[in-house]
């Protein structure tokens, strides 16, 4: 289905201010700076051609969750130093997102100036989706784009409250580019689909299956929200991680697609884990599925990521989201770095999201063999488990 979303190519921006939620919550390193430029990289399309097309853009992101109060680690200043870099071009750093002195700056900007507000999220009127905050962002500018997808399941007011000030809300290209991948997905993949799952906790990643049971082939569940599934079909998860008010929901799913689930057939165990402080104890590995008492499953094992392997042969597409074991711990990532090059590798088509997902990806440099890797944690398991999302219900249709 082509994108039938307004976007910034079909507004006419010369001459305008034009407001860009942008998602440059980033990774950063302990001295403060940015630790993984890939968010910022992905709005270069959008930002390069408002700038291009002689509008002036003001910038707003948030970044980590500093709950309504200015925390000095969360300022946005060293994202815009490094947009800078990356852009070549004057970034314009302000110390807030409102107020007078926010507006006198963006009162004189000419075309091809580039403005950064401070943290959005400074304000706990953001998250609450305050119409009136929302308001004040909305005075700065002309023309309201957003290219946030992965902020996009949040009722948040630069993402929603802030659409009804203006006549239309136009997708930016990362925001074209993720929906279509994932929605090209979501109606009509190429066959075989092949669904790698993974992750710590089956709460966060039923939906997905669920809304995906019907057209994926099948699924290869492992990581943590895997011994849900073994317990119900009566394996020993021994200390493992374990949601147990998803018992019903998981055993229906068991009971009525068998034969599209493909679940671990051994595991890495240990009998101690701080992910905190990265210490753990003995490691062993499984003969079956059963995990004996005392011990908690880490990673898949070595006859899993085989038979896994196998599966992906023949695919038409892939998804991978979610890790199959704590990668935190490099011993436990065995799995995870094994399905990632395997998925990389693959000549189907290959798509992958989530946080810790894309972590993975570029810890191994293989981003560039996938057809789309997601910007998207939260965000993208919401849009594959067909939920409606505050950032996309406001975009104009075409
Ligand atoms: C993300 O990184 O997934 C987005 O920026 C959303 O962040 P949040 O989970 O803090 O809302």
């Amino acid at each position: 289905m082509a994108f039938n979303k307004l976007t910034i190519k079909d507004v006419d921006i010369t001459g305008k201010k034009v407001l860009i939620r942008v998602d440059f919550n980033t990774p950063l390193s302990p001295d403060g700076s940015v630790a993984d430029n890939r968010k910022i990289e992905e709005s270069l399309p959008t930002i390069n051609y408002a700038l291009d097309n002689g509008a002036s853009i003001i910038l707003m992101s948030h970044l980590g969750r500093p709950r309504g109060k200015v925390v000095e680690e969360m300022r946005l200043t060293m994202v815009g130093k490094r947009l800078e870099e990356i852009l070549g071009r004057k970034v314009i750093k302000l110390d807030d997102c409102i107020g007078p002195d926010v507006e006198s700056v963006v009162d004189d900007l000419k075309p091809g100036d580039v403005v950064l507000l401070e943290n959005l999220r400074f304000y706990s009127e953001e998250e609450k989706n305050d119409p009136e905050f929302a308001a004040k962002l909305s005075r700065l500018a002309d023309i309201y784009v957003n290219d946030g997808f992965s902020v996009s399941h949040r009722a948040h007011a630069s993402v929603s409250a802030i659409a009804k000030h203006f006549d239309m809300v136009a997708a930016g290209f990362l925001m074209e580019k993720e929906m279509g991948c994932l929605d090209k997905i979501l109606t009509n993949p190429p066959k075989p689909f092949v669904i790698a799952i993974g992750g710590s906790k089956v709460s966060t990643k039923i939906g997905v299956i669920e809304h995906l049971m019907e057209k994926a082939d099948l699924f290869l569940i492992g990581g943590g929200m895997s011994y849900i599934f073994q317990k119900v079909l009566g394996k020993t998860i021994g200390l493992s991680i374990f949601e147990e008010s998803y018992v019903p929901v998981v055993k229906k799913l068991l009971e009525e697609n068998m034969d599209k689930i493909v679940l671990s057939m051994d595991y890495t165990i240990t009998n101690m884990l701080s992910v905190s402080d990265r210490k753990y104890g003995n490691i062993q590995t499984t003969v079956d599925e059963n995990i004996p008492d005392g011990w908690m499953g880490v990673d898949i094992g070595p006859k899993t990521i085989e038979e896994f392997t196998k599966r992906l042969n023949g695919a038409g597409c892939i998804l991978w989201n979610g890790p199959f074991g704590v990668i935190e711990i490099p011993e436990f990532a065995v799995g995870t770095n094994r399905m990632a090059c395997a998925i990389a590798d693959s000549p189907a088509i290959t798509i992958a999201g989530g946080g810790e997902t894309d972590e993975a990806i570029d810890h191994l440099n293989i981003a560039h063999k996938f057809n789309h890797v997601s910007t998207a944690g939260g965000a993208c398991l919401e849009f594959l488990g067909g939920k409606e999302m505050p950032g996309l219900i406001v975009l104009t249709n075409k």
